[in-house]
């Protein structure tokens, strides 16, 4: 494993444009290989975690060829197509590719296996297992973890045809979570009668907003959203073209928000609000932010994102908050500890992400010589002192690559960061997009 070494920089400036968004893409490739017919898409996440869907669909017998860097075309295999495996499927490290997948694989009528990382092997699967099998599918599992074994729908379903053998249901997922909910409404797809999904808090919509673009339609009320079962997909009209992804322009803007003299630019990014929290938290930390929609892709509205660096303010970030910005709480923390006291709480599910980036987190701040205190479902970073830098572990977690390289940009001596390959597991031009910002 590579580690990764950051010198201290004066500031960040400069204008650039970042990889696809990692969830609009996974979403992009699955329902193109679920619908009848060739489907085009631009601009895709470069990241490891979309390879792996990819990869994934290709063992399910969807031929997905490459016609230009990030772009694929997809021949879809239409209704209840995919070919059963000849191995396990590996998700990897991608706890999206699995999560969605298994409401596919519920539906279709063979075995199939999917296996993940020793990280996605220990994070909770149960809160997609229990509805896909009160759908009526039949799921092994290692008490509610990876290995996922589908045994295809029970042959007593109460559903039969001419849905996958499942039963729609409603369904309201105990935690805030748009892996759950998607899962739920790709396995309502191929279910007799309607499915409905009840959100106790708005997560990202990214399924919600593509299903139209490949003929489907989902039905959305308030906090319910429900598909009717039996719609076939159809290949997207038009190439599809993914959005920057905010998560990866979160990292820069944070940068900008850390060092005084900053101010960046990032155009084309996905500027959906329910993944947009972390512009919110960031002005509340002190930093200039400007949004501005140009336009609007695939259902999704895309514009830049201005960040200059204004002054350092405390700020609380609650539960409420928590699912638009949950995958940017570390770099929230990271421009924190350049100057900020940063409390979180209500966010318990960081522990059970690509690590638990709660005890990670502190633990590689502490160890960059940031104040930052542990809490059962948050933590608190007290950045008044400047980091000294140091060697910090990101445990193989992209996210907390990125954050502490953040915090190293600031600090007063130079950072190392152990287990720094994962960042490509988002965002592989990391390094390089950093080299180009920094004066
Ligand atoms: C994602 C949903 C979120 C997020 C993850 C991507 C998605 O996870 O943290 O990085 O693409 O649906 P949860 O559904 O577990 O909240």
């Amino acid at each position: 494993m590579h580690s990764m070494t950051i010198f201290p920089a004066r500031a960040v400036r400069g204008s650039l444009s970042v990889p696809g968004d990692k969830s609009i893409s996974h979403r992009y490739v699955l329902l193109s290989a679920l619908a009848d017919g060739q489907s085009a898409i631009e601009h895709l996440s470069t990241g490891a975690d979309v390879a792996t869907t990819i990869k994934c669909l290709r063992s399910l017998g969807v031929e997905i060829t490459s016609t230009g860097p990030s772009a694929v075309s997809v021949a879809g295999r239409g209704w209840l197509g995919f070919l059963p495996p000849t191995s396990p499927l590996d998700a990897e490290n991608s706890g999206t590719t699995m999560r969605l997948m298994a409401g596919v694989l519920a539906a279709h009528p063979f075995h199939s296996t999917l296996v993940g990382d020793e990280s996605l092997q220990r994070r909770p699967m149960r809160r997609v297992i229990d509805p896909l099998t009160a759908m009526g599918a039949t799921i092994a599992s290692d008490d509610g973890r990876a290995p996922l074994h589908f045994i295809g729908p029970r042959p007593d379903a109460p559903g039969g045809r001419p849905g996958g053998g499942l039963t729609g249901l409603e369904w309201t997922p105990p935690v805030p979570s748009a892996q759950i909910k998607s899962a739920v409404l790709l396995a309502g797809l191929y279910a007799t009668g309607e499915t409905t999904v009840v959100e106790l808090a708005p997560t990202r919509d990214h399924t919600e907003r593509a299903m139209p673009l490949f003929g489907l339609s989902c039905d959305i009320r308030g906090s319910r959203i429900r598909v009717v079962g039996g719609q076939r997909a159809t290949a997207a009209a038009a190439p599809l073209c993914v959005p920057g992804d905010p998560s990866s322009a979160a990292v820069w803007a944070a940068a900008a928000a850390s060092l005084p003299g900053s101010s960046v630019q990032i155009t084309g990014v996905a500027l959906n609000p329910l993944r947009c929290g972390f512009v919110h938290a960031l002005r509340r930390l002190g930093a200039e932010v400007t949004m501005t929609q140009e336009s609007v892709e695939g259902g999704e509205p895309v514009g830049s994102i201005v960040v200059t660096y204004g002054d350092c303010r405390d700020a609380h970030i609650e539960a409420a908050e928590v699912p638009g910005l949950i995958d940017e709480l570390p770099v929230l923390a990271a421009c924190a500890a350049a100057g900020r006291r940063l409390e979180v709480s209500g966010a318990a599910e960081l522990r059970v992400k690509e690590s638990d980036r709660i005890t990670a987190l502190v633990a590689g701040f502490r160890a960059l010589g940031v104040d930052a205190v542990e809490r059962p479902d948050g933590f608190v970073i007290d950045g008044r002192a400047q980091a000294s830098g140091g060697r910090a572990d990101a445990v193989g977690d992209h996210r907390l690559v990125m954050a502490f390289a953040i915090v190293g940009l600031a600090a007063r001596g130079q950072t190392v960061i152990d287990s720094a390959d994962s960042v490509a597991v988002s965002y592989p031009s990391f390094e390089a997009d950093l080299h180009q910002l920094i004066t």
